[in-house]
């Protein structure tokens, strides 16, 4: 028996397009610091999001926009720390590629060099096509993200399903396609109806991750905090929660006050 451990292989982009080809599906969910992606990567996942709702979950926003570069770097740094295996994704945020290619460049080098994080995710399709080519060109993977674009929430003016008209629904299937012939490794598909979904699973070779957009797809992301029930107001009805740590983490925080106002807690072993 050897007695070196085996090495796990880690997620890349080409591991992630063998899944693809051989029908096996992706799993993804975000992660915003070292604790909360330590779990998620030792439990299996293969694609970590730095999302940019962590402006939601972590900061407390309305909306993904407030959130800044430097902020994301410091989330990505920190999950980055805390992943051996997962491939890491980290969400341009909002300000900081639509005005130009080489602004998006600029940004796109700083969260590489600043995170170590694997590769890029951006919101959008032809408008932003110039920004993904110089992207690639400089070597940084690039998952494309259609459908619902929360950084586009004021001009959607609501977070209800996308792409339920013909016109709509078509300009995405240019869209993915125009993502895949620039190079993109992936592509998001936020709230859609499935078979729109189904259909550009199946016309692309790059894997298409699904939130919102039914089990046609090569992969499904959530929000951690979301699937885990650590958040209990957002209830969409893609989401399935596999805990209920909300009132696991409130009871457990209820006890410890209790403890302490009742010099319960420490006890003499839990002392010097
Ligand atoms: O920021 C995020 O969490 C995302 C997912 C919803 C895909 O973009």
């Amino acid at each position: 028996m050897s007695i070196h451990k085996k090495e796990e292989k880690k997620v890349t982009t080409h591991v992630l397009h063998e899944m693809k080809a051989r029908g096996e599906k992706i799993s993804m969910l975000t992660a915003y610091d070292f604790s909360m992606a330590r779990v998620v990567d030792q439990a299996g996942i293969d694609v970590i999001l730095v999302g940019d709702s962590a402006s939601n979950v972590m900061a407390g926003h309305e909306t993904t926009l407030p959130i800044t570069l430097d902020q994301m770097i410091y989330h990505a740094s920190s999950v980055v720390r805390g992943v051996n295996r997962a491939l890491v994704v980290v969400d341009l945020p909002f300000g900081s590629y639509q005005g130009n290619s080489k602004e998006a460049l600029a940004s796109t080098i700083r969260i590489m060099k600043e995170s170590g994080a694997h590769a890029i995710k951006m919101e959008g399709g032809e408008e932003i096509l110039e920004s993904i080519k110089r992207i690639l060109t400089a070597g940084v993977p690039v998952m494309g993200h259609l459908g619902l674009t929360p950084q586009s929430i004021y001009k959607f003016g609501t977070y209800t399903v996308r792409a339920t008209e013909d016109a709509e629904a078509d300009k995405l299937i240019r869209d993915s396609k125009m993502l895949e012939e620039a190079g993109c490794f992936a592509i998001v598909l936020e709230k859609i109806p499935a078979n729109l979904a189904k259909r550009v699973a199946e016309n692309l070779t790059i894997p298409v991750i699904g939130i919102g957009a039914g089990s046609g797809v090569d992969g499904q992301v959530l929000v951690v905090h979301d699937m885990l029930g650590i958040t209990n107001e957002f209830s969409p009805r893609f989401l399935r929660r596999y805990a209920n740590l909300y009132e696991v983490m409130k009871g457990a925080v209820e006890n410890y006050i209790s403890d302490v106002k009742s010099v319960d807690f420490p006890n003499n072993k839990e002392q010097y």
